[in-house]
């Protein structure tokens, strides 16, 4: 039988600058407007068993940004991952995240830690925010780790591979979404979703609500995953 719900979304959330513009509003609202559909996204997961989910919060590329924004961003991070903690726990549901540490401000590393300590035993389901994150050095320098802890060429294979990434824990996401009618991966789980179903909504992503996810929902149940194998092969559950 072919799962229809997905155990893993990772969301990229785009189009808050575009949807403060709309309103004449600055694009800091536009990020406060996107924290609380991050906090409609894990209510709406957590309520109907997703186990993990993922966001892409800041991409490495996303430095190049304005010099206020980018402190705003940080900010906003402190300030959600703080005020969301006592919630989180409440509800169960364990704090991690991916990405580069070492270039990030010390007080935001600082609450990182310990959200991710406080949390650790939760397990009703996961939320990992993707914070300084691209796929492509995750991978070179998981690839630079290995070479310098000296594993044989021959003895890398995959799972020896994640093993120096991110968060080698984390099922690979079934279900990526993006929204704000983008098209692309932009760097975002690069090795990880290499068979994920990809799911483009046009809606910015403060207004990417419970309805809007349903709607995510219903498209991935609808879709057969081949893995590379044939139609009769997936029916007949080889
Ligand atoms: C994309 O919109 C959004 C970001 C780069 C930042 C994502 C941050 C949030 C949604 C805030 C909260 C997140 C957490 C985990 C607390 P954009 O600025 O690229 O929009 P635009 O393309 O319309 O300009």
């Amino acid at each position: 039988m072919a799962e229809t719900m997905p155990k893993h979304i990772a969301v990229i959330m785009d189009g808050n600058g575009r949807w403060a513009a709309a309103r004449g509003l600055s694009r800091s609202q536009g990020h406060l407007a996107g924290v609380e559909a991050v906090r409609t996204l894990v209510r709406e997961c957590r309520t109907m068993g997703i186990p993990y989910v993922t966001v892409y919060a800041f991409s490495r590329e996303n430095w190049q940004r304005p010099k206020t924004e980018v402190s705003f961003l940080f900010d906003l991070f402190l300030r959600f991952i703080r005020e969301e903690l006592p919630e989180l726990l409440r509800q169960d549901i364990r704090l991690a995240f991916m990405g580069e540490k070492s270039d990030l401000p010390f007080a935001v590393r600082q609450v990182m830690q310990l959200a991710e300590s406080k949390t650790a035993g939760c397990a009703s389901m996961t939320l990992t925010i993707a914070l300084n994150y691209a796929g492509r050095e995750e991978i070179l320098s998981a690839v630079r780790r290995a070479v310098a802890d000296g594993v044989p060429a021959d003895s890398l294979t995959d799972e020896r591979l994640r093993s120096y990434m991110y968060a080698p824990w984390l099922p690979d996401p079934d279900l990526i979404i993006r929204t704000s009618g983008e098209l692309r991966l932009s760097n975002f789980l690069l090795y990880q979703g290499a068979y994920s179903e990809l799911y483009f909504s046009d809606v910015l992503w403060p207004d990417f609500g419970p309805a809007e996810l349903q709607e995510a929902l219903r498209s991935y149940a609808s879709r057969t995953r081949r893995f590379g194998k044939t139609d009769a092969q997936i029916q007949s559950g080889e």
